[in-house]
């Protein structure tokens, strides 16, 4: 029996998942880590932590499954993107990963705007300056430790570094360089001119791949450590999104689907290569070669609901572990006993600013309409509808462009309840579908690793075999306008907000 192993490197953790050819979990394991804030709007996570848990995940998989290694035949890797990881000349991390989510950035996107030019930067790179992006993170370490900057010999994301880990090369594929803001997307190579004007030496950076391809194989210090065989080809795999693209059957056009992770994202692939000119959602390369697509974000969505249970939730913990049932199993029942529009209460998913369809870093999270007659459990359910709101943004910007969506899937942890799916449907006033497997991102790179050893000829042609469709969750015709209106609202609060976030930064 062939297998193949999928690793997504994400922010709260690694969940690390063995396969087999017809995308059945054989097993699985997860382990998480910090992450760091050191100011407000500033995140960090330390690539040692990454490293530990894929290391310790991959051993344990392996150990749990009873697999012989030498029928695994294939690794891919997914990961958060954006993050920035420096190693110095002996390969040693130079300092913690200026996360994706960090917004500390934006003198460095305006620097940017200006050497580029802001039509040019769109045309090369298919998005406007952003903080969340590596561009404007080189740029801060430049302008803020000169001296780690001087020390800089390889710049490489997070499941790049990853990849280093395990083969000992420097690598990327397409789709994770994409939010480099480096890349030429419309020709998937680094492009020169950017690199020139930022200044930024080419030396630094990765060799670019396309997805599926084979990027280096699993070195014997690795294969020691992980109990694999020494040799393993390890594929480019993806950015987050772009995998679970893959993992829920998104390779072709009209298809789509939305995400609750700790950020939020709508996603749609596209054959031909299609711009914002606004920059309100960004257009990457996808993983399947030759094909690119659009994606609205939302910052802090599972991130919102993760913050409420940290801080406010306590009593829900202690009962979920009491009951042997997931906390959040717990809140959706709590949320749902609020009705839509949460007695009229709108939250603003915004606690590390927001990127779709704002691109404003200094954006908050605002409770709007808080009353003494509410609970806990209407502000758990603005928080989830205020998420919601958030990426019915990220929808109509796509239909603005022109995008059509014919089907629209769910997936992450927030796609796993069905009080968010509905809410989703209601508010897209599309049916929302889950896939048969909930392993998005890692199936989706184990998938890449399959196609890139020769078990699939194509990407589309291995996501036909392997996704099934489950539930379908159809929108509520009684619960459509309703939904709308408390919609249109939430649309006027942030322009009312918007100067008043510029001076709160200024405190
Ligand atoms: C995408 C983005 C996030 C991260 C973390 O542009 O920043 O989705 O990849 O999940």
């Amino acid at each position: 029996m062939n297998y193949y192993l999928g690793v997504d490197i994400g922010t709260s953790g690694t969940k690390t998942v063995l396969f087999d050819v017809k995308g059945n979990v054989i097993a699985s394991a997860t382990e998480e880590y910090p992450l760091y804030q050191p100011q407000n709007g500033y995140a960090e996570q330390d690539p040692q932590d990454w490293a530990n848990a894929v290391l310790h995940t991959m051993a344990a998989v392996l150990a749990k499954s009873g697999a012989d290694k030498n029928d695994v035949k294939g690794i891919g890797l997914s990961g958060q993107m954006h993050g920035l990881v420096m190693l110095d000349k002996d390969n040693k991390v130079i300092r913690k990963s200026i996360i994706w989510c960090d917004q500390r950035t934006a003198k460095e996107c305006e620097e940017i705007t200006e050497k580029v030019g802001a039509e040019r930067l769109i045309e090369i790179t298919a998005n406007p300056a952003l903080t969340g992006f590596t561009a404007s993170k080189i740029l801060w370490v430049r302008n803020n430790e000169p001296e780690n900057y001087a020390k800089c010999a390889h710049i490489l994301l997070p499941k790049d570094y990853i990849r280093f880990i395990l083969t000992g090369e420097y690598a990327t594929e397409v789709s994770d360089a994409s939010g480099m803001q480096l890349l030429d997307i419309p020709n998937r190579c680094w492009s020169d001119e950017v690199l020139e004007k930022l200044d930024i030496d080419k030396s630094l950076l990765a060799k670019v791949y396309e997805s599926p391809e084979i990027t280096g194989k699993l070195t014997e210090e690795a294969a020691k450590q992980t109990g694999l065989a020494a040799g393993t080809p390890v594929v480019g795999g993806a950015g987050d999104n772009a995998a679970a693209a893959i993992g829920t059957g998104v390779a072709s056009d009209g298809k789509a689907f939305t995400t609750i992770g700790t950020s939020g994202v709508v996603f749609a692939h596209s054959s031909k290569i299609s711009i914002d000119p606004k920059g309100r959602v960004h257009t990457f390369c996808c993983a399947v070669p030759g094909c690119w697509h659009v994606m609205g974000v939302t910052q802090g969505a599972g991130l919102s609901l993760k913050w409420f249970r940290d801080n406010f939730c306590d009593a829900e913990k202690q009962t979920a572990k009491g009951m042997g049932v997931d906390e959040y199993y717990l809140m959706d029942k709590e949320a749902e006993q609020s009705p839509i529009g949460a007695n009229r209460l709108l939250y603003l998913p915004y606690l590390m600013g927001e990127r779709t369809p704002h691109l404003d870093a200094n954006a908050r999270g605002v409770f709007f309409g808080l009353s003494a007659m509410h609970q806990k459990r209407d502000m758990l359910r603005a928080v989830m509808e205020g998420v919601t709101y958030s990426l019915r943004d990220c929808l109509e910007v796509f239909r603005e462009m022109n995008i059509t969506v014919d089907d629209m899937m769910a997936c992450g942890g927030g796609g796993s309840s069905p009080l968010w799916r509905q809410m989703l449907a209601d508010l897209f006033n599309c049916p929302i579908q889950t896939t048969k497997s909930k392993e998005g991102p890692a199936l989706g790179v184990a998938i890449l690793a399959m196609v890139g050893t020769g078990a699939y000829a194509s990407v589309p042609e291995a996501c036909a075999a392997i996704i099934g469709t489950d539930k379908t969750c159809a929108p509520q015709t009684d619960a459509v306008p309703v939904y709308e209106n408390y919609y249109q609202l939430y649309r006027k609060i942030y322009p009312a907000l918007k100067d008043q976030y510029a001076e709160l930064a200024t405190l």
